[in-house]
């Protein structure tokens, strides 16, 4: 290469060398009769002097320059840049490239609409802080990689096309020309395939790699994303979980520079739920959900009164809230189907508000006890059935914190979610479904009775929760075919379907499986959490935006009629 060095290395150490860079021009100054430019390139901007001696030929921004000059001490010294204490007497420019106009700055915090940043990705992408971004999913990667290496596990790469099965999200489909009529699906997850990896006696799994699921998108899903998924055999489900802790803490102590030396905490589910309202909880504030039935049972407040199988759910935050946020958290109980959101404040011994004007003595004494109020406070309440009431305040717990600047990204707070259910109920099916997936091994206590409990029947499945996101999950498997078969019973599939869908599966459990446990980790959300970004769009190099298009190649798009005539497909 010719350059001698990057634009982010020359330091006074260099003075007095000559040297050569490449890189685009970011700024283009003029002080008397000196030109100043910042040049840039991916490891930073080093600032060029150039005498009129030089000529600049209408170099703008964008433009892509080489110069040879001397390394020289800068007077007025940038101490927030790595090469600020120097500059480039420039000797020579050669223009390598010219540049349009762009469509916006390339620099760090522009307000640009997200569509136009997507169709311009390659120039959205030479912007300094969406460049860190990449740059640490590269060093996450290289963590990752390396810890199962060390560990004997090996990268096995598994079909991208392969068959679709019902449970799980919707498939993506892929027609095959060969095979007319027919389709393949793109993977949700490798999780069948590392299954009979280590039916192979492969013993340890990992791959980096791409999954697919057409669901509705959200600021942390995508429907084609990136898992870290793996799986250990004659490993039980503790295994796995110290494993992925092990792993998560030296990403985290890599890249962010953090140590977590504590055990990640374990949180049942039902805890998760009745303390949190949800299952990924943000555990970098408290405001812990509290059910209040019992001090209201004889209340004369009317939101609280003829309450048959409704809860009181509520929380206490240690401030007073003001008219803004209250209605702003009213919005959030609304979007969250609780009409109603009651408030109650207490300051110097007075209680105020729609729930706060109402309380008897009584109530105001139990209220001080239970959330063991000392300061000035505002405690939230919501009425409604038990489940929805506690996922209304679960998003109402999280824009308190979003409100009063609680949610540092600097901050890393780890739980591990574990005794889920292993069936949820489906509305829309009318069944029960397996919670996790149909290989997730029932708990212990539940073994004897899944099948006849499933309202009550636990699973060996565990989620690992950073900062409110959930990043991974994973189960035991069932390696047993008499507990396999009815867990399929259970969910209501019959033998046809069985052998039509998993019955190359379930074969393979008949020639000897060792027991095995597994996990996947979303690493696209963890490097949004890691970068502390809004969304994880901002750590893909090419993301859809969230109508599920690419605006730069506008993908997905149209194909003619040649292309569907070979595969045998007529659109409606
Ligand atoms: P699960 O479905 O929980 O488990 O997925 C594992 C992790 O993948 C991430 N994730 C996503 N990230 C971005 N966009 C999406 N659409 C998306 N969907 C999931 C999440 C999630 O925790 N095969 C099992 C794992 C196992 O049992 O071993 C599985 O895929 O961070």
């Amino acid at each position: 290469m010719k350059r001698t060095h990057t634009c982010g290395e020359l330091t006074l150490k260099n003075v007095n060398e000559n040297v050569l860079l490449q890189g685009w021009v970011t700024k283009v100054r003029k002080m008397g009769a000196m030109n100043f430019i910042d040049l840039r390139d991916r490891y930073g901007i080093t600032q060029l002097v150039i005498d009129e001696s030089i000529s600049l030929e209408n170099v703008k921004s964008e433009y892509v320059l080489e110069v040879e000059g001397k390394v020289i001490e800068r007077k007025s010294k940038n101490q927030e840049l790595k090469t600020g204490e120097i500059e480039i007497k420039v000797e020579k420019i050669t223009l390598i490239n010219k540049s349009e106009l762009t469509p916006f700055e390339i620099k760090d915090g522009i307000e640009s609409q997200e569509d136009t940043r997507l169709t311009y990705r390659y120039l959205d992408l030479r912007r300094p802080e969406m460049q860190k971004n990449l740059l640490v999913r590269s060093k996450m990667n290289h963590v990752v990689r390396n810890f199962f290496v060390e560990q004997e596990f090996l990268e096995i790469e598994t079909p991208i096309f392969g068959k679709s099965t019902p449970e799980g999200a919707r498939d993506f489909l892929v027609p095959s020309r060969l095979n007319t009529g027919k389709f393949y699906a793109l993977p949700q997850s490798p999780q069948l395939y590392k299954q009979l990896f280590m039916i192979s006696g492969l013993d340890r799994y990992f791959q980096i790699v791409k999954c697919f699921r057409d669901e509705d998108l959200r600021i942390d899903r995508q429907p084609e994303f990136t898992q870290l998924d793996m799986e250990m055999s004659f490993a039980d489900a503790n295994d796995v979980m110290d494993t992925i802790e092990s792993l998560v803490k030296k990403v985290i102590l890599e890249i962010k520079g953090i140590e977590i030396k504590e055990p990640i905490q374990k949180i049942s589910w039902h805890e998760s739920m009745e303390k949190y309202g949800n299952d990924k909880p943000d555990l970098r504030f408290g405001f812990e959900i509290h059910t209040l039935n019992e001090i209201f049972n004889k209340t004369e407040i009317p939101l609280f009164s003829n309450l048959e199988n409704k809860s009181i759910r509520a929380i206490c935050v240690d401030s007073l809230l003001n008219k803004k946020e209250l209605e702003d958290l009213t919005e959030v109980s609304k979007q969250n189907s609780v009409s109603i959101l009651g408030f109650a404040k207490f300051d110097s011994n007075e209680w105020t508000g729609s729930i706060g004007s109402k309380l008897s003595d009584d109530e105001k004494s139990k209220l001080m006890k239970e959330f063991d109020i000392k300061t000035s406070s505002t405690i939230l309440f919501v009425v409604e059935e038990y489940s929805k009431a506690s996922q209304a305040m679960g998003a109402i717990r999280n824009r308190v914190a979003k409100l009063l600047n609680l949610l540092d990204p600097e901050v890393m707070k780890l739980a591990w979610i574990v005794d889920f259910p292993l069936f949820e109920f489906s509305e829309e099916e009318n069944r029960y479904v397996a919670a996790h997936h149909p290989f997730t091994m029932p708990a212990d206590e539940s073994i004897n009775n899944f099948d006849s409990n499933k309202k009550e029947a636990l699973a060996k499945a565990y989620d690992i929760v950073l900062n409110g996101f959930e990043i991974g999950g994973g189960s035991q498997r069932i390696t047993d075919s008499t507990i396999q078969k009815r867990m399929f019973d259970a969910i209501g599939l019959n033998e046809e379907q069985i052998e039509s869908n998993f019955g190359w599966f379930v074969n393979a459990y008949k020639y000897g499986a060792p027991y095995h446990a597994g996990c996947a980790l979303g690493l696209d959300r963890i490097c949004m959490l890691l970068t502390g970004s809004e969304n994880i769009r901002e750590v893909i190099a090419f993301p859809k935006n969230s109508s599920g298009v690419d605006p730069m190649t506008n993908a997905p798009d149209l194909v003619t009629n040649q292309q569907l005539d070979e595969l045998n497909i007529k659109l409606k």
